[in-house]
C-alpha cells in the first residue's frame, strides 16, 4: 500500500551504471533503470511495447535502450526511435510507448515520482541539514513490507528486547512520552526511556517541552533520520519493492574535523555496526502479520506505540485524500 503522489527515494545513484540497463523491482512493479548519452536516468516498465520481452537485458545504443529481441529503440522518455524491421525511413507508431516514470537524481539517490504526473511536481524530500556530511551507503533487502520497516524505525519500546546486547542495553524498559509531532509532512519524536523506578510512564502532557531538535524524524513517504549528536547521524531511506519485500539503504552521516577518507572510513565501520543492529530488527520483524501494516487489523497499541500510531493514520488520510481527488476529477470528467 502505497502513498500516492510522492517522490520516493528508490536507488541508489550507483546502482545504475553508464552503459548497461538495470532491471529492478518497486512499486510492485518490473522496472528498468537506465542512462542515456547524456548520463541522465530513465525508468520505465521493463517490458517491450512491442513483443513483451525484458528491456533490461537489451543494450543501450547511441543513448537509447535497444529491445534485445527485435532491436526497436527507445529515448529516456519512452518514445520508440526506431523499429529495424520498418526501415530508418519509416515513421513510427506512437503505439510503441514505453511506461515512463518522472525521475529525479539528488542526495545520492534516483527518485521516482510515485502518482499522477503533473505539469510540475514538488520539491524532493530529503534532510538538506545533511550537505557537508561525509556519507556510507549500505544497501540491505528484506523480506518484509516497507511500512513494516517504518514503523520499526519508529517504535520506542522495542529497544531493551529486540537490542538487548547492543543500543539497548541498560533495561531502560519505561518510555516516558514520547513526545511526537506531525508537521509538513515529518513525525518528530524526542524519546526519553530510562529504568522502571516503579513509577508508571509520564504521558506526554506531563512532560516538559523538549529542548532542541527530535533524536527521531521520519519523513513520508520513506526517509528516517536518527539523531545521534550534531555530527553523527544515521539515515534508512526504506524502498518499496513490492507488497512484503522493501531494501533498506542504511546511510552513516558524520562531520568531523579529519581527512576525508578517514572520516568515511569511520562511517563504513559504524554502517557494519548499523547492520547488525538492523539484523536484529529484521528477526522479529519479518515474522509480522498481516505483512503489510495498516489501521484496524487487530493491533493494540499502548502511549509507547504513538509515533507508528501517527505514521499510520497520516499515511492512511494521505491515501484518502489522493482517492477523493481522482474520484472528483473522475466525476468531472464524465459530467464533460
Ligand atoms: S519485443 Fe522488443 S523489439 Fe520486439
Ligand atoms: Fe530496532
Amino acid at each position: 500500500m502505497l502513498i500516492p503522489d510522492y517522490w520516493y527515494a528508490i536507488l541508489e545513484s550507483r546502482e545504475v551504471p553508464v552503459g548497461k540497463p538495470v532491471g529492478v523491482r518497486r512499486f510492485g512493479q518490473e522496472l528498468v533503470a537506465w542512462r542515456d548519452g547524456a548520463g541522465r536516468v530513465s525508468l520505465m516498465n521493463d517490458r517491450c511495447p512491442h513483443r513483451s520481452s525484458r528491456l533490461s537485458i537489451g543494450k543501450i545504443k547511441s543513448g537509447h535502450l535497444q529491445c534485445p529481441f527485435h532491436g526497436f529503440e527507445f529515448s529516456a522518455d519512452g518514445a520508440c526511435q526506431l523499429i529495424p524491421a520498418n526501415g530508418k525511413a519509416a515513421a513510427i507508431p506512437r503505439i510503441f510507448q514505453c511506461t515512463v516514470y518522472q525521475t529525479q537524481e539528488a542526495h545520492g539517490f534516483i527518485w521516482a515520482w510515485y502518482g499522477r504526473p503533473r505539469a510540475s511536481y514538488p520539491p524532493l524530500p530529503w534532510f538538506s541539514e545533511l550537505e557537508g556530511f561525509e556519507v556510507d551507503t549500505t544497501r540491505v533487502p528484506w523480506d518484509a513490507d516497507h511500512s513494516r520497516a517504518i514503523e520499526g524505525l519508529l517504535d520506542v519500546s522495542h529497544l531493551p528486547f529486540v537490542h538487548a546486547r547492543t543500543i539497548g542495553r541498560g533495561q531502560r524498559t519505561l518510555v516516558n512520552g514520547p513526545y511526537t509531532t506531525l508537521e509538513d509532512d515529518s513525525i518528530q519524536i524526542w524519546v526519553s526511556n530510562q529504568p522502571d523506578a516503579g513509577l508508571p510512564a509520564a504521558k506526554p502532557t506531563q512532560l516538559p517541552p523538549p529542548e532542541g531538535p527530535a533524536m527521531l524524524v521520519f519523513r513520508f513517504p520513506n526517509l528516517w533520520q536518527i539523531r545521534l549528536s550534531e555530527t553523527v547521524r544515521a539515515v534508512n531511506v526504506i524502498a518499496p519493492v513490492a507488497d512484503g519485500e522493501c531494501v533498506i539503504y542504511m546511510q552513516s552521516c558524520l562531520k568531523m574535523n579529519l581527512p576525508r577518507r578517514l572520516v568515511r572510513l569511520i562511517a563504513w565501520l559504524s554502517n557494519v555496526f548499523n547492520r547488525r543492529i538492523l539484523a536484529e530488527d529484521y528477526l522479529v520483524i519479518r515474522e509480522q502479520r498481516p505483512k503489510v501494516a495498516d489501521l484496524e487489523i487487530g493491533e493494540r497499541f499502548i502511549p509507547a506505540d504513538r509515533p507508528i500510531a501517527l505514521y499510520l493514520k497520516r499515511r492512511r488520510e494521505l491515501i484518502e485524500a489522493f482517492e477523493n481527488v481522482d474520484q472528483t476529477s473522475q466525476e468531472e470528467h464524465t459530467r464533460v
